[in-house]
């Protein structure tokens, strides 16, 4: 099983790509690590750990960053609503011996040193900690195989005309990712909008045992956001790509990120073969809806 580490900010889509790293035969997820994005840092630490304990799993969670380094935050709670997991409501009471007590930056350190073999980092969330972590700790970045992230577009935005939301969150921080020499998959929105699911698909999933139904609740309220035919579940394609590889076509870029100004957050995508970015370009959307299903049907 290859080793990952989840740096995320549930939300909607986090909850989906946390639940199929999960249950995948391919993944071992290592540690979870929180940032505040969709909604607060408080919130998305404790979304973190109600989905653990609703799936019976025992990941240790470390709660990373609130804030962005430099700009003010900015959340989705639009999209992925106050709570960030939309109206569902976890029954039980949050199984708080699973965090850690450690601060996401030293527990990241420590989970990527004492690994047996280098780790996937796999950023679904503004990449403050991550950006953090490098600046703090430098030496982890050997002990990286990749990094498979979800942010960015070779081509337009989300929260703004030309910025994604991940990326416009702190985009200093995620400057200063994009420009390490660490391999970067840029699962951005070229790819999360194309690969976007059904109304039906998630009807299909409802049906399906108590966690197709938790899945199938929340995309139902964040589907308000998107069409009912293409409903992005963004994060998600990052599992995907790391499970199913071959239902994406990548092409190398190296990717500047703007900062300041009326383009801050934009990732400028420069198509090259020496670039340490493999942005996915192009996916079997088709497979990726039954991947879907099957995924939460199937647990
Ligand atoms: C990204 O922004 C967040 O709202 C989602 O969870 C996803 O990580 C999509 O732009
Ligand atoms: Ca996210």
């Amino acid at each position: 099983k290859r080793p990952i580490i989840i740096d995320t900010d549930p939300g909607i889509d986090d909850v989906a790509a946390i639940t199929a790293a999960l249950f995948s035969d391919k993944l071992d997820v290592k540690l979870i690590t929180t940032v505040g994005g969709n909604v607060g840092i408080d919130n998305t630490t404790k979304n973190a750990l109600d989905l653990l304990t609703f799936l019976e799993k025992d990941i240790p969670v470390a709660k990373g960053c609130g804030e962005p380094l430099i700009n003010k935050i900015k959340t989705a709670s639009q999209v992925h609503g106050d709570s960030g997991v939309g109206n569902y409501q976890f029954e039980k009471e949050p199984n708080t011996s699973l965090l850690l007590k450690g601060n996401a930056i030293v527990e990241l350190r420590k989970a990527i040193m004492s690994a047996e073999e280098p780790v996937t980092l796999v950023p679904i969330g503004p990449l403050t900690n991550i950006a953090l972590l490098f600046k703090t700790f430098p030496e982890t970045k050997e002990n990286i195989k990749e990094i498979v992230l979800m942010g960015g577009a070779a081509e337009g935005g989300n929260a703004t005309p030309v910025a994604e939301f991940n990326i416009y969150a702190d985009p200093h921080a995620a400057k200063i990712v994009f420009d390490t020499s660490i391999n970067i998959v840029m699962c951005g929105l070229d790819v999360t909008r194309l690969t976007g699911v059904a109304a039906d698909d998630v009807e299909k999933v409802k049906t399906q045992g108590k966690i197709g139904e938790m899945i199938a609740h929340m995309i139902q309220f964040y589907e308000r956001a998107y069409s009912k035919y293409s409903i992005a579940i963004h994060d998600l394609c990052t599992i995907l790509y790391l499970t199913r590889p071959e239902l994406f076509k990548t092409k190398r870029a190296n990717v500047n990120v703007v900062t300041e100004g009326e383009a801050s957050g934009c990732t400028v995508t420069h198509f090259t073969e020496e670039g340490n970015v493999h942005v996915c370009i192009d996916a079997d959307v088709e497979a990726f809806r039954k991947a879907f299903t099957s995924i939460f049907a199937g647990i």
